[in-house]
């Protein structure tokens, strides 16, 4: 990926945190989940007083793009930390990868974890969620 379009989707998800839910563990997450259609939906994590029906940015992301009828992404960008200040990476839980195993090739789908403009990695699903469950283990 280019670093213009890596920094784009670092923008985006950093302003997702500012629309963070967290009145009990007051970690801002933001994500930017980039389609095949070019087009980027943003996503925060909302927390609940009755805690498991917490939903984390990542999961947000998708399910917006999923429930507007799209299927097929490129990359996941996401940023989190204490307060809304990111002091180090803030990597998907293992539920968020798993939804992420759904939809996308882990051969080629990529997440980058950030915590500032010039202060990123990126990895592919296949090396954080290695062996994961699909679709296909179902065929
Ligand atoms: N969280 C996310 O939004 N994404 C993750 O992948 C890890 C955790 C959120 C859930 C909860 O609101 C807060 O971070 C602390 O766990």
């Amino acid at each position: 990926m280019e670093k213009s379009q890596i920094q784009k989707l670092i923008r985006i998800a950093a302003e997702q945190m500012s629309y963070s839910y967290v009145p009990y563990s007051h970690f801002h997450v933001g994500a930017a989940l980039l389609g095949k259609n070019g087009k980027i939906y943003g996503g925060c994590n909302i927390e609940n007083a009755a805690y498991t029906p917490t939903n984390c940015a990542e999961r947000t992301a998708f399910f917006k793009a999923v429930s507007e009828g799209v299927r097929d992404f490129t990359a996941i960008c996401v940023v989190g930390g204490k307060d809304g200040v990111p002091r180090s990476y803030a990597p998907p839980c293992g539920v968020c990868r798993q939804v992420m195993r759904e939809f996308c090739d882990p051969e080629k789908f990529v997440i980058i974890l950030a915590a500032g403009p010039e202060d990123y990695e990126t990895f592919l699903l296949k090396d954080l969620l290695p062996m994961g469950f699909g679709p296909e283990n179902l065929d």
